[in-house]
């Protein structure tokens, strides 16, 4: 056991990303870390996940576009963006500065546009890794990549074979069974999958018989989908070898070490972010110690050493 949390090294590696340690923040609860910078050491982030971009600009859904539910959030941005040209000159130089691995979240309609997005992003300076959305539930007119196996593999594989960074695959939990996907990514190539996305769900004014986003749907996060997020990476990491990035629900340095001993060996925080923004800060100093509690000198140690 280590004699104090100081000799725990907290640095980790998914496929061929190193991070400096597993605490990073989600996409579309960051924004482009402007917003944040004032609050966060940005530069003690594994690593930051912009809001996703896709090829053209798009202005999103209709609002009312988020709504807070019991132990959560709706939200139905709908991947409002300013499109990869604007956030390769205003953003990316921003985010390069800032001291953190910066994980390029892209979308796509079809496959050949993430292929030509990833391929657009090879020029450019300061990205460490991409992660493929693959897996809003707020956009219609698209194929749902998350959802069909063989069309995940495909768009993966593609992406890979034009791209020279690391490939994350960001999967949806609307899924029957989510270990199919799983597999599929990893077959297309990913370096590691980033799990999960929102839930689909909806909120209703019963009085005015409406609902109450905008889009009617919408996806939740919080709190409220951690146990989701937790039984996904559960199942995952007893199918794939690729690691794995848990996402849903993160708050707490429990919730961490919850999702490191079902299997994940990152996480991103992301609904957290907005109602205390420094939480990100507050669960990278209680790290050490927790994985000292465990008798472990890094984060790989504790990683799937769930027991039945
Ligand atoms: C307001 C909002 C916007 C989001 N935008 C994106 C996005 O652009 N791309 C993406 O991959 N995920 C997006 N997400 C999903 C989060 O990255 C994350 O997967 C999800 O919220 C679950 O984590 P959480 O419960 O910690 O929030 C968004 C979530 C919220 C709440």
């Amino acid at each position: 056991m280590p004699s104090n949390s100081a000799d725990v090294h907290l640095d980790v590696q998914l496929g061929r990303l190193r991070l400096a340690n597993p605490i990073t923040v989600a996409s579309g609860t960051f924004g482009y870390g402007r917003e944040m910078a004032g609050l966060v050491d940005v530069s003690r982030l594994g690593g930051i996940l912009p809001k996703t971009i896709t090829q053209q600009p798009r202005a999103g859904n209709p609002p009312p576009r988020t709504v807070e539910t019991t132990g959560g959030m709706l939200n139905s941005i709908g991947l409002d963006n300013d499109g990869v040209e604007e956030f390769i000159q205003r953003q990316l130089p921003y985010l390069a500065s800032l001291g953190t691995a910066v994980i390029v979240s892209i979308a796509g309609k079809t496959r050949e546009e993430y292929v030509r997005l990833a391929s657009r992003l090879n020029d450019a300076a300061g990205i460490s890794a991409l992660e493929l959305n693959l897996s809003c539930p707020n956009v219609t007119g698209g194929v749902d990549f998350g959802t069909n196996p063989a069309m995940c593999e495909q768009v993966v594989r593609g992406v890979r074979e034009g791209c020279r960074y690391p490939i994350l695959a960001k999967l949806t939990p609307n899924v029957t069974s989510i270990v199919e996907i799983a597999r599929a990514a990893e077959a297309g190539g990913a370096d590691a999958l980033s799990l999960v996305n929102t839930c689909l769900g909806m909120a209703v004014h019963w009085r005015k018989r409406r609902p109450v986003l905008g889009n009617v749907l919408g996806g939740l996060s919080g709190p409220a989908i951690k146990p989701i997020a937790l039984r996904i990476v559960y199942q995952v990491a007893a199918a794939v070898r690729i690691p794995l990035v848990g996402i849903g629900g993160i708050a707490t340095i429990d919730d961490v070490m919850e999702f490191l001993v079902t299997g994940a060996t990152a996480v991103q925080i992301g609904t957290a972010n907005f109602y205390n923004p420094t939480v990100s800060m507050q669960i990278l100093d209680a790290l050490p110690a927790a994985l000292a509690e465990l008798g472990a000198t890094s984060v790989a140690e504790v990683v799937g050493t769930l027991g039945k």
